[in-house]
């Protein structure tokens, strides 16, 4: 059995142990890794994030038929004990949010469908993921496409990857109480095999972006997590609204470096930098693209060094020993290759993209770094994949 089927057997026993019926359907959201434009897309800006490897897997079945009322039935097989791991709600009631937080990305889906006056049939669904939590690998998101991509297609709704994402984000907004942009769910979506996904995040246009075959995308999980996320993250959110409000605009995507500098005196400072790291962002963007499609792996070391240092020192996001890790593999990948801070920051991954040969570098490094850590960071590659889609077993 490889990753994917051994997933899909755990979905089926899930569903089996908890609903004593066998689903009928299954669908798969990935996670994904942003090989840059981070922190830019809650302020209308251009990223470039790929799907990877490690997916969420729904199946799902009819209803309950002797239920009273239109059930939703959830079941969760990696959030603990069954009693916590399940939900069921009335799809004729109002939804309201539940104490557990995975509950609420499939409360928040179905509530996000029925508030845009789509009718979600009742059905019973059971999800089993391997984005690894809280890595900054976008579980949640995953979570939320796949449950969103379930409703779509047993209720006929045949919604597009645009709507699908922009559901799944709302859940998280309304419903987890994370103000998190649109790139997630849209890598998660929309994203095309072997290519990343250049996406503005105004429009929601978006286009694949071949990634050249002679490099490979490293994440180095540093282990360390940081429970405040959520709240730092809304905070640096805020902070770029307040920045953007400073110069009479509704996003920093519209500021350029120009107006920028010309008002550092009357600009909060932390303001300022927060800014600063926006708009030089939302520029590296282009140039990455471009080196990802010509296997640039020199360019791509130059550009992704200064992402990185502009979120560590700029946006605040980075902690020392990530720090660390990041320079360790800088220095070891020389020009074969880029290393920064990917997803929200406050402890995670780094993404290194690099040529195949170089993965002996990057382990290297993590060796080196792992001597002297409280905590080991480890290093793993992932293929760019395909976004959401319903599985046909054969
Ligand atoms: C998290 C959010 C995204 C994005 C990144 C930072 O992953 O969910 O919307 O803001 O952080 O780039």
């Amino acid at each position: 059995m490889d990753r994917r089927e051994r997933l899909i057997a755990r979905a089926r026993q899930g569903y089996r142990l908890a609903y004593g019926a066998e689903p009928s359907r299954f669908f798969a959201a990935p996670g994904r890794v942003n090989l840059i434009g981070e922190h830019v897309d809650y302020n209308d800006g251009f990223v470039l994030p790929c799907a990877i490897d490690r997916e969420a897997i729904v199946a799902l079945g009819p209803a309950d038929k002797d239920a009273a009322v239109p059930l939703f039935e959830a079941v969760a097989l990696d959030m603990g004990d069954m009693a916590r791991a399940r939900d069921s709600f009335d799809l004729a009631s109002p939804i309201v949010p539940s104490e557990n937080n995975w509950q609420n990305h499939v409360r928040g889906v179905v509530q996000a469908l029925g508030r845009d006056g789509y009718r979600v049939k009742p059905a019973r669904i059971a999800i089993a993921g391997d984005v690894p939590i809280g890595a900054g690998l976008s579980s949640s998101a995953a979570f939320g496409v796949a449950v969103a991509l379930a409703c779509s297609d047993y209720s006929e709704l045949d919604l597009s990857a645009e709507t699908l994402a922009r559901v799944a984000q709302r859940a998280e907004n309304d419903f987890v109480g994370c103000a998190c942009g649109i790139m997630d769910q849209m890598a998660s979506a929309a994203s095309v095999a072997d290519n990343a996904l250049l996406l503005d995040c105004r429009s929601l246009q978006h286009m694949p972006i071949p990634i050249h075959p002679s490099l490979a995308i490293t994440v180095i999980d540093t282990g360390l997590r940081r429970n405040l996320t959520e709240s730092a993250f809304n905070e640096r959110r805020a902070q770029c609204e307040a920045a953007a409000a400073h110069f009479g605009l509704t996003a920093l995507r519209d500021l350029d470096f120009a107006t920028l500098e010309a008002a550092q005196t009357s600009l909060d400072r932390t303001l300022y930098r927060r800014a600063r790291h926006v708009v030089g962002e939302i520029e590296r963007v282009e140039p990455v693209a471009v080196a990802l499609t010509q296997g640039d792996t020199a360019l791509l070391a130059e550009v992704m060094r200064e992402a990185h240092l502009s979120l560590s020192a700029d946006f605040e996001v980075s902690l020392p020993p990530i720090d660390r890790l990041a320079g360790l593999i800088g220095e070891a990948l020389g020009d074969a290759g880029g290393v920064r801070l990917t997803g929200a920051g406050f402890g995670g991954c780094l993404v290194a993209v690099s040529t195949h040969d170089a993965g002996i570098a990057i382990d290297e490094a993590v060796a080196r770094y792992n001597a002297a850590a409280d905590l080991p960071a480890r290093a793993e590659t992932f293929r760019p994949v395909r976004g959401a889609a319903p599985i046909m077993l054969g």
